[in-house]
């Protein structure tokens, strides 16, 4: 019998989609789980979708793969993934290549990148997006590590992946952490797309009086214009979707407590060490803490007040929001795009951002008509600076503006809570002015700390003895 050509080290929901999604294009497959009952239960489940062939013990999955050997480790980030390589390294021979498909945090992908490529030994940090019914039916790819490495594994990712215009969602990213490193932006991203979506949903309660099955219908009509999307879609199915125990629309009955697995935050916690203003995806996560201070929540609310909304100017509100909701998401994508080309710089990637565009357009849980501008903008202008600048983006949210600014007003006067799409929106004021406040912060920070300023009208670096009057010295 010839051996696998793969091998799936951990079979979690993710793992046994992935391997059943290999096997299904007829590469054999040889799979593994620390608990054997797992193994044993996929088998029995889906062991006749294809070559699936178990094995419960390290040396001998090891052993029924084919040389330089492939191995996709699918367990939790963190400890697990050193746990497996270490299981792994043993039986491993120089050129061998080790994937790690987990949310993995891109600095431990560094690091293990940087040992296992010591040994010989190929390592693939790749990001995997689109949830279990991606891993199954087609993912977006974001493969990072050695192009020798990337090239061993090329052929079955390219087979597995989703296809947007019959192209593979999946290409090399760069080396060591860029993979999820990308991964984590589309992560962040889809944070903040989260979050502007239930703050359209929010206003469109709370000011448009609209309830879920109503609003239903309004996602499903954006999703057929600039909206499209996956998760415009799916927002329709979860607003129409009823409770069977109360037979209530079910958003109302799930606890409004969002939780998290921690990619949005270090998607955040790197923006602030490359001093990206990613704000909208921090506000996203921000927002995410507070819901989860219920507690807190209703005491203050108690003491506090909630919001009572009074009936607003309703006429075209819901245009308007559909507005906002579209010039805060470009606003997002523009601040995770521009921190990408940040951590290239940094980590020294070159990554392609029309390339990222383009794997995104498929497969994954930020999948949406508008990622094809996306790629077309870098396409055309690789080191464009910002997608705001780019022509489709920037005429948008030109048409937007009244409206977004409406919304903002209109929720925050009748003290509804939109962190994401204020925050796009002061971004957005923020970014396209050319003179702001900050003159004052320095002059602030010269005063009590004699931390120096610059001048508009000629070069040095400048203080002043500002209590004591004192003369202007350069430094
Ligand atoms: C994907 C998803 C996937 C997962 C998120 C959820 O691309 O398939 O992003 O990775 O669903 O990690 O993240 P939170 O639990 O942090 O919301």
């Amino acid at each position: 019998m010839t051996r696998a050509a793969l091998g799936v080290f951990g079979l979690g929901v993710m793992g046994q989609n992935l391997a059943r999604n290999v096997a299904s294009r007829g590469i054999p497959v040889a799979v593994y789980n620390r608990t054997r009952a797992r193994t044993d239960r996929m088998m029995s489940e889906h062991g006749g979708e294809g070559d699936l062939r178990p094995a419960y013990d390290v040396a001998s999955f090891v052993a029924a793969l084919e040389r330089p050997r492939r191995v996709l480790i699918m367990v939790q980030a963190g400890e697990p993934v050193d746990q497996a390589i270490a299981a792994l390294r043993p039986h491993l021979e120089a050129g061998d290549v080790v994937v790690d498909g987990g949310n993995s945090n891109f600095h431990d992908t560094r690091r293990r990148a940087t040992a296992l490529e010591a040994a010989g030994l190929g390592f693939l940090g790749t990001g995997i997006s689109g949830g279990e019914e991606g891993a199954l039916r087609g993912p977006s790819l974001m493969p990072g590590g050695t192009r020798a490495a990337y090239h061993h594994l090329e052929p079955i990712f390219t087979a597995i992946a989703a296809r947007a215009e019959g192209a593979p969602c999946c290409a090399y990213m760069g080396s060591d952490g860029a993979g999820h490193y990308v991964k984590m932006v589309h992560n962040g991203i889809e944070y903040a797309d989260i979050q502007l979506i239930a703050e359209a949903y929010d206003v469109l309660r709370e000011v448009a009086g609209l309830g879920p099955e109503e609003q239903a219908a309004v996602f499903r009509e954006w999703n057929q214009g600039d909206l499209d999307s996956y998760l415009i879609q799916i927002t329709a199915e979860v607003l129409a979707k009823r409770d069977p125990e109360t037979g209530l629309p079910l958003v109302d009955v799930i606890l409004d407590e969002a939780e998290q697995k921690g990619t949005g935050r270090w998607t955040s916690q790197d923006a602030l060490d490359l001093g990206v203003p990613a704000t909208t995806i921090t506000e996203a996560v921000f927002a995410r803490f507070l819901s989860a201070q219920r507690d807190r929540r209703r005491a203050a609310a108690r003491v506090l007040g909630t919001s009572r909304v009074a009936a607003g100017d309703r006429a075209g509100l819901v245009d308007a929001v559909r507005d906002a909701l579209y010039a805060s998401k470009v606003v997002a994508y523009a601040q995770g795009f521009e921190q990408m080309a940040a951590a290239s710089a940094r980590y020294g990637w070159e990554l392609n951002l029309g390339t990222i565009a383009a794997v995104w357009r498929a497969g994954c849980i930020i999948r949406a008509r508008f990622l094809d501008r996306i790629r077309q903008a870098f396409d055309r202008q690789p080191d464009l600076q910002s997608l705001l600048l780019a022509s489709p983006f920037r005429d948008a949210v030109e048409q937007a503006q009244d409206a977004w600014r409406r919304v903002v007003r209109t929720a925050v006067e009748l003290g509804v809570p939109v962190p994401a799409f204020s925050s796009a929106l002061a971004y957005f004021d923020g970014y396209r002015r050319e003179r702001g406040p900050a003159c004052l912060v320095q002059g602030l920070r010269d005063y009590f700390g004699a931390h120096t300023f610059h001048r508009v009208d000629r070069p040095g670096t400048f203080h002043v003895r500002w209590a004591e009057d004192g003369d202007q010295v350069e430094v």
